[in-house]
């Protein structure tokens, strides 16, 4: 059972809740920069917080400004986003345009005096990352990103319990993100594939690194409380080999001072396993997605179960009669145990909207929430770079911020 103590006492980030009640009554003035698929899916919660009012939206596609009207009617169309900064009635931007824009819009946004949610990945370099970093340290406003899972309970919970100390030491994290489509989306004609399909060309994207990785690699350090010093992978294209220019099949492999490793996996041409981050430790195993933990000690096989494997591995012949003196590791199989004591609600993206509607109301950053973001995107981008550049890559000096890192709660 998740309480509010658990939320708090894991996430700092949820102090920003701590004035809800003296905030009644006021409001977040918000403007949505590109509401295409995910900006909608964002406006509708948005809509739906009494704390929040949308009052202008920009986009430069006309079916996305319609959509995002139909949800807002009162909101002012721009299709000039330095229009909808220049809006006096506008506190707050959500960023939601594809990744290659996300720089110069966060940067004119903080200098336009808004605070700013933007979207993951936070930007298309590591060096506009940090720009954005040090600009939003230099405007003193708010500065959220779109990493849902540090408003998730499942993952709240899933962590809190590493942290605990409940399953030992962490050994390994095995992050895997499996989709079996092309990410193609159709198009009314071959002139727009660009604008709409900007995932797939690498002037606008870096694929499946800043779209899926950076999410489950936030889950890696925060696990670990700590950022990983090196990163090797290799990435190619596979499968979907029309016109795109990101890869379909990556792996990666992020090392920690410590030897530990947080290993992220991604084909988009085999969904079996879809996707999951598996914290490994010596006493037990988390996997937050599934919303399930499992202890590595399980009661032994009875006696005919385990004939029946050494069966299956042909060891029953060479074996001494009074029993086999090696056992061969095949997969635990026990059922595990459920994270939270009911089905979680939503995967944080709402908690993180309303946490970002307070902030803007009470001018006040929850702590570290940048900061999460800001890792998860140099994390994923430095992978990207590793793969494109086909040799180990240490994390740049120059990029670590001065951060609190992981630190255990009560030392906050
Ligand atoms: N947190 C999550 O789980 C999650 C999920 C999906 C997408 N995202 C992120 O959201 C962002 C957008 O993804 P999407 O799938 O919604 O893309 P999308 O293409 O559906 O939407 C982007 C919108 O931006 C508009 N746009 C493009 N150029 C513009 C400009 N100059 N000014 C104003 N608007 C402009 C487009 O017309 C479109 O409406 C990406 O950064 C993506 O990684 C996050």
């Amino acid at each position: 059972m998740i309480t509010g103590g658990v939320l708090l006492a894991t996430s700092p980030w949820f102090s920003a809740f701590s004035e809800q009640q003296h905030t009644r009554g006021e409001k977040a003035r918000i403007g949505i920069i590109g509401p295409g698929s995910r900006g909608q899916h964002l406006m509708g919660f948005l809509a739906a917080n009494p704390k929040v009012e949308i009052v202008a939206v920009c986009d430069v596609f006309q079916p996305s400004i319609d959509a995002a009207l139909a949800i807002a009617p009162a909101a002012t169309a721009y299709t000039d986003y330095r229009k909808l900064l220049d809006d006096k009635a506008v506190d707050a931007v959500v960023i939601t345009t594809p990744l290659y824009l996300h720089h110069r819009m966060a940067l004119d946004a903080f200098d336009a005096g808004k605070h700013v949610f933007c979207e993951k990945a936070i930007a298309y370099s590591l060096e506009e990352t940090h720009a954005i970093y040090q600009r939003y340290q230099q405007s003193g406003k708010v500065f959220f990103v779109g990493q849902q899972r540090l408003f998730d309970p499942r993952y709240i919970h899933a962590i809190e319990m590493v942290h605990s100390g409940e399953f030992g030491v962490v050994s390994g994290i095995r992050a895997f993100w499996h989709r079996n489509n092309d990410w193609r989306r159709p198009v009314p004609d071959t002139a727009t594939d660009e604008q709409i399909n900007w995932r797939l060309y690498s002037a606008y994207s870096k694929g499946i690194m800043t779209e899926l990785a950076c999410h489950q690699l936030q889950i890696g350090t925060w696990a670990m409380r700590e950022i990983p010093d090196k990163v090797m992978g290799h990435g190619a294209i596979t499968f979907w080999k029309e016109k795109r220019e990101v890869y379909d099949n990556v792996s990666c492999i992020y090392q920690f001072d410590n030897g530990v490793k947080l290993n992220f996996d991604s084909v988009l041409s085999n969904k079996f396993y879809g996707l999951e981050e598996q914290i490994l430790c010596n006493k037990g195993t988390i996997e937050p997605e599934k919303s399930k933990y499992y202890y590595e000690e399980i009661p032994p096989a009875p006696a005919f179960l385990q004939m029946l494997n050494d069966v299956e591995n042909a060891l029953f012949g060479s074996m001494p009669f009074a029993g086999t003196s090696w056992v061969p590791e095949t997969a635990n199989v026990n059922e595990g145990y459920y994270l939270l004591d009911r089905k979680p609600e939503g995967d944080g993206t709402s908690l993180m909207l309303e946490a970002f509607a307070e902030a803007v109301i009470t001018r006040k950053q929850p702590p570290l929430i940048a900061e999460e973001g800001y890792y998860a995107t140099q994390l994923c981008l430095l992978g990207h770079q590793a793969m494109v550049e086909e040799r180990s890559l240490v994390f740049p000096d120059e990029f670590k911020l001065d951060y609190l890192n992981h630190k255990a709660p009560e030392s906050l």
